[in-house]
């Protein structure tokens, strides 16, 4: 079943994925804003589950009520983005959500909490791994409709890029929060519109013969691709998980540049132009600056001056490169078997 949300022109469809997704897209698109009250027990059900990182119905869920926050998908009201019950809700998603990452990443041994200790941490714990990538695959073997699908996959977040860390920055102060804005700026073009970021990925996506609205692909895509994306937004999103949203941000800049030109390559190795390319390429030289200020002015800053942050900017970190990793796994695993790493039952086209 497929739920229209809206009948504007931006309309996308999102479909429901169990019981709490189900009700939640009722009441988002006002169709049922009575029935609010009882999503947390609905929550409190759906996180029942073995591993809520991996559950459709959880991750859709957390998706959705960020869409409410973030003004991603206009058809839900912005009344709803503080409405107790919707908040009730978030928490009770959030808190398994949170509780099974802390579970998963395998945490690294604690430096000293000064600005060159921890940068130097975060180096080792994100330096590239030998094995098989799918920055790699793409580079050497992806044909141009994988090429597609890893657009497709990376819109959930790219088309919204750096917004998710924004969120972190009133939560923090002094050299950290001077760090945090060094980095944004550059990621939202300093004040240049066609050089933000998400912008320049939406202009990849439609050289790419692909639909750049925000959630066009939203059923498309696995539950992994949205843990992905909600991890980074709880972490901005709740002031306790600032130090997390630090460490966050920094394992994915530091992760960044040579996957990116790994993938401008195979971009243009499958016959991709530069409207295409100019997002990845412009990553390779941006994410090489970016990952020093991150890790040193940012992360590094951040834990000298308020050590009891230390532990979680080292699980932010871990966070990003465990869930980070399974989706990119997720992506992978499926082309190596010679499948479609969407959602079979919705795939695009
Ligand atoms: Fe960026
Ligand atoms: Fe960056």
């Amino acid at each position: 079943m497929t739920l229209s949300l809206s009948s504007d022109a931006t309309a996308i469809a999102v479909s429901p994925r169990g019981p709490l997704s189900a009700e939640l897209l009722e009441v988002l698109t006002d169709r049922a804003p009575e029935r609010a009250e009882g999503l947390p027990q609905l929550a409190r059900d759906a996180v029942l589950v073995e591993d809520p990182i991996t559950d459709d119905d959880v991750q859709l869920s957390l998706f959705l009520l960020y869409a409410a926050a973030y003004g991603s998908l206009p058809q839900f009201g912005a009344h709803w983005e503080w409405d107790v019950s919707l908040l009730t809700t978030r928490a009770v998603l959030e808190r398994a959500f949170e509780d099974a990452v802390r579970a998963a990443a395998p945490m690294p041994e604690t430096p000293e909490a000064t600005r060159e200790s921890v940068a130097a941490a975060l180096f080792a714990l994100t330096a590239p791994q030998p094995g098989p990538s799918l920055s790699h695959f793409v580079s050497r073997k992806a044909d141009a409709d994988q090429a597609r699908e890893l657009l497709i996959q990376r819109s959930i977040y790219t088309l919204r890029e750096a917004d998710a860390h924004s969120w972190a920055i009133p939560r923090l102060t002094g050299r950290a929060k001077a760090a945090l804005i060094e980095i944004q700026a550059d990621e939202y073009g300093g004040g240049r519109v066609e050089r933000m970021h998400q912008v320049m990925f939406a202009e990849a996506m439609r050289g790419a013969g692909l639909d750049d609205t925000y959630g066009a692909y939203a059923d498309s895509v696995p539950a992994i691709t949205f843990a992905s994306f909600n991890l980074m937004t709880m972490f901005g999103l709740n002031r306790r998980l600032r130090g997390a949203a630090v460490g966050h941000l920094a394992a994915f800049e530091m992760t960044s540049s040579l996957p990116c030109r790994a993938i401008a390559d195979g971009l243009r190795r499958v016959g991709f132009g530069e409207d295409v390319t100019a997002y990845y390429d412009e990553h390779v030289e941006a994410d090489a600056v970016h990952e020093q200020i991150a890790g040193r002015d940012l992360a590094g800053s951040l834990a000298e001056d308020s050590p009891e942050l230390l532990d979680d900017i080292l699980f932010g970190a871990a966070a990003c490169l465990t869930v980070d990793g399974w989706a990119s796994e997720h992506i992978l695993h499926a082309w190596e078997a010679g499948r479609s790493s969407l959602r079979e039952e919705r795939q695009p086209g």
